[in-house]
C-alpha cells in the first residue's frame, strides 16, 4: 500500500479524462497531473484511496518524446495550462482518446470514427474573456490563477492564453490598486474590496473591463478606473460588479457601468452580436466560427424547417440559422443573454426567431407540447448536460434530428447513450479544438431517429 509522502518510479501509460496522466505501481493505479505517456517520472504521493493514488511529479527521469520540456513539471510553470507541457499535434491525440474512452465507457459505443477533428492554428492567446481572483502577496496587489484544488493565487508574468494587451491593462490596475493601497478580499474573513478582474475582447481589439468588488465603489478605484479608461483607447467599456456574496461565482448581481459603452460588439458571419458582462459568449473567436459552421452543416435541409436552438446564450446559433431556416425559437435562461440576443436581432433586421427567456426544462417542454411544428433542435447546454426530463420529451415527440454541442465528453455520453437506447442513432461524430493547452475538449454530435 502506497503512503502519502512516499516517493516512487513510474512509467506514464495513458491519459484519461481530466487530463491526468495514469500509471501503475506494483498494479496499482496512480494519477499524476501534468504527466505526459511515455514518461518515466519520479512522483511523490499526495494522496492514496482504496483503489487508486494521486502522485506529484518531483522529477522527469525519461522525458515523453510528446513532452515540450522536462525541467519545467509543475502547473504553475505551464501558467496553469493542464496540457501544455504536451506538444501541440499530441494534445488534440489525446482528446481524440479522452472522448473515444468516454464513449467506450459511458455510452458503450465502440470504435468510434471522428467526422472532423478540427485544431486551432491560433494555440496561444487566444482567449477573448479573462477572470482573474485578486489576492495580496509581499506588500503588492496579484492576480492570477488558483492553485490546483486550492485557493491560494499565483501570478505569472506573460498569461498564456490571454490577450497580451489585457496582461498589461490588468498589470497598471494592479500596480495603481497597490500604489492607492486598495483593500483585497479576503474570503475566509469576508472582507476587504477588490474580489476579481474581468476582461472581454472582441476582433476589433475593443476590451470591455470589469472589476469585481465586496462593498462599494470608492472615489480612489473610481480615479484609478476613469485613468484607465483615458490611458488605454481601447478599452471601450468599464464596469464595476458589485458581489458581496460568500460565494466562488465571481460577477455579482449588480454591475454598474462607469465608463463608455454598455455592450462590446462581436461580428459573426455578418450579424453584430451584443454581448453584456454577464452573458455568456464562446471563449475562442476562430474557433467558434468553425465550430458553428460544422454544427449548422450537421442539419439537413435548413429551409422550411422550424429548429430550436437550446441554451442559446447571446442567441449566436439560432440567428445565424434564421438566415435560412423558416423560424428560430432560441431558450436561455440568463436575462442579460436574451435581451442582449433581442437587441441583436432587432438591430440585424432578424424577424424569424423568437427568444424564450425560461430554462430550457420548462421552455421546450412548453414549446414541443404547443401547436408548433418542431424538426430539429440544437443542443448547447453547460457541463452538466441536458436533463433527463428534456430528453425524455424530445424522445416522445419524435424530433427527428438532434444536433448537440458539447464542452463535456462524459455528459455528452451519458446523454447520446440515454437517445440511443430510445431509438436514436450517433451518426457524426466531430471535435473541434476550443481550448489549446489545456485538456478540455468541445465535441459536436448528430443524432438522428432511426427510421425515420
Ligand atoms: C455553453 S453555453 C452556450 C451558449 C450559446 N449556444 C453559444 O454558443 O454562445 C450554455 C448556455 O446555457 C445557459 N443555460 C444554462 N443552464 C440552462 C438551463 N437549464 N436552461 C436554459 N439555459 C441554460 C447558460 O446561461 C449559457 O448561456
Amino acid at each position: 500500500m502506497l503512503k502519502i509522502g512516499e516517493q516512487i518510479e513510474i512509467n506514464i501509460e495513458k491519459i484519461v479524462f481530466g487530463g491526468e496522466g495514469l500509471g501503475y505501481y506494483n498494479d496499482f493505479a496512480v494519477f499524476v497531473p501534468m504527466s505526459v505517456p511515455s514518461d518515466k517520472l519520479l512522483v511523490e504521493i499526495i494522496s492514496t484511496k482504496k483503489s487508486y493514488a494521486r502522485g506529484l511529479i518531483k522529477k522527469v527521469i525519461i522525458a515523453s518524446p510528446d513532452r515540450v520540456s522536462s525541467e519545467r513539471i509543475t502547473f504553475e510553470d505551464y501558467h496553469g495550462c493542464d496540457f501544455a507541457m504536451i506538444n501541440y499535434e499530441k494534445q488534440i491525440e489525446y482528446k481524440k482518446e479522452m472522448v473515444k474512452d468516454v464513449f467506450s465507457r459511458i455510452a458503450k459505443i465502440e470504435n468510434i470514427n471522428f467526422d472532423k477533428v478540427i485544431s486551432a492554428e491560433k494555440i496561444f492567446n487566444y482567449r477573448n474573456k479573462v477572470i482573474e481572483p485578486i489576492g495580496y502577496k509581499k506588500g503588492k496587489v496579484i492576480s492570477g490563477f488558483y492553485k490546483r484544488k486550492s485557493h491560494e493565487i499565483f501570478e505569472v508574468e506573460d498569461n498564456y492564453l490571454q490577450p497580451k494587451e489585457v496582461n498589461k491593462i490588468f498589470t497598471y490596475l494592479k500596480s495603481r490598486f497597490t500604489e492607492k493601497k486598495l483593500s483585497v478580499y479576503n474570503e475566509k474573513k469576508h472582507k476587504g474590496m477588490l474580489r476579481n478582474l474581468m476582461a472581454r475582447v472582441n476582433s476589433a481589439g475593443e476590451i470591455m473591463l470589469v472589476v469585481i468588488i465586496n462593498g462599494n465603489i470608492t472615489k480612489e478605484l473610481k480615479k484609478i478606473l476613469n485613468d484607465t479608461y483615458n490611458k488605454y483607447k481601447n478599452v471601450i467599456s468599464i464596469y464595476v460588479s458589485i458581489n458581496n456574496k460568500k460565494t466562488n461565482f465571481a460577477l455579482g448581481d449588480k454591475n454598474i457601468l462607469l465608463y463608455g459603452e454598455k455592450i462590446i460588439k462581436e461580428n459573426l458571419f455578418g450579424i453584430n452580436f451584443n454581448i453584456s458582462p454577464t452573458s455568456f459568449f464562446q471563449i475562442n473567436i476562430e474557433q467558434t466560427k468553425k465550430l458553428y459552421e460544422l454544427a449548422i452543416s450537421y442539419f439537413s435541409d435548413i429551409k422550411n424547417k422550424n429548429i430550436v436552438d437550446a441554451y442559446s446564450g447571446t442567441g449566436t446559433i439560432g440567428m445565424i440559422l434564421s438566415k435560412e431556416a423558416n423560424k428560430v425559437f432560441s431558450i436561455e435562461m440568463v436575462e442579460s443573454a436574451s435581451k442582449d440576443a433581442e437587441k441583436t436581432a432587432k438591430e440585424n433586421s432578424i424577424s424569424n426567431i423568437t427568444f424564450i427567456n425560461d430554462t430550457v426544462e420548462n421552455g421546450l417542454t412548453k414549446l414541443l407540447n404547443s401547436n408548433e411544428k418542431i424538426d430539429s433542435i440544437i443542443f448547447d447546454p453547460p457541463r452538466k448536460g441536458i436533463d433527463k426530463d428534456s430528453l425524455q420529451e424530445v424522445v416522445n415527440k419524435n424530433i427527428n434530428e438532434l444536433v448537440y454541442i458539447s464542452c463535456n465528453p462524459s455528459t455528452l455520453a451519458r446523454d447520446v447513450e440515454i437517445l440511443v437506447s430510445n431509438g436514436y442513432k450517433l451518426t457524426k461524430l466531430s471535435i473541434v479544438d476550443m481550448f489549446p493547452q489545456t485538456s478540455h475538449v468541445e465535441s459536436v454530435v448528430l443524432i438522428k431517429r432511426k427510421h425515420s
